[in-house]
């Protein structure tokens, strides 16, 4: 599996998490940035790594701003991503498991590092059922192939 990730000035810390979490897990990535403490736009990380994953150049992204909300917005718009602002490890496990989710998305000024690393690492190895959940994510694709 290979992994992008980013954040934008808001998510810079739990980004770096992210980083030595997949390092740990021996999982391949590639930082997108950024690396700053001065304001820089959401939507300049989000949008081209959504289209890194949904071109199939990476499998999988995480996105970090200061509240997750912006960076899965943005990550949304780009068609075949389903991404997932998660704060919670029920949610990680569940929208991998239903949502198939292909971007994850948390909030700096939300969570902690701890629970933040907690997440990404069960998000990561979370496996999609299928079945009923794969019938209701191929309405989304229709409606993504037919209205835009
Ligand atoms: C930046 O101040 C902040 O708006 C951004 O990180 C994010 O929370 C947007 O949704």
């Amino acid at each position: 599996m290979r992994v992008a990730i980013a954040s934008d000035h808001g998510g810079v810390n739990i980004l770096k998490e992210i980083a030595g979490l997949l390092d740990e897990l021996g999982i391949e990535y590639v930082d997108f940035g950024c690396d700053c403490t001065t304001s820089v736009d959401y939507p300049d990380y989000a949008l081209p790594t959504a289209e890194k994953v949904a071109n199939g150049e990476f499998d999988r992204a995480i996105l970090i701003c200061g509240t997750g909300i912006g960076m899965c917005i943005a990550a949304n718009k780009v068609k075949g991503i389903r991404a997932a602002l998660v704060h919670d490890t029920f949610s990680a496990k569940a929208t991998r498991e239903h949502n198939d989710s292909n971007i994850l998305t948390m909030g700096e000024r939300v969570i902690g590092p701890g629970l933040a690393r907690e997440i990404a690492a069960i998000w990561l190895t979370g496996e999609f059922q299928g079945g009923r959940h794969a019938n209701r994510i191929g309405k989304i694709t229709e409606y993504e192939n037919t209205h835009q």
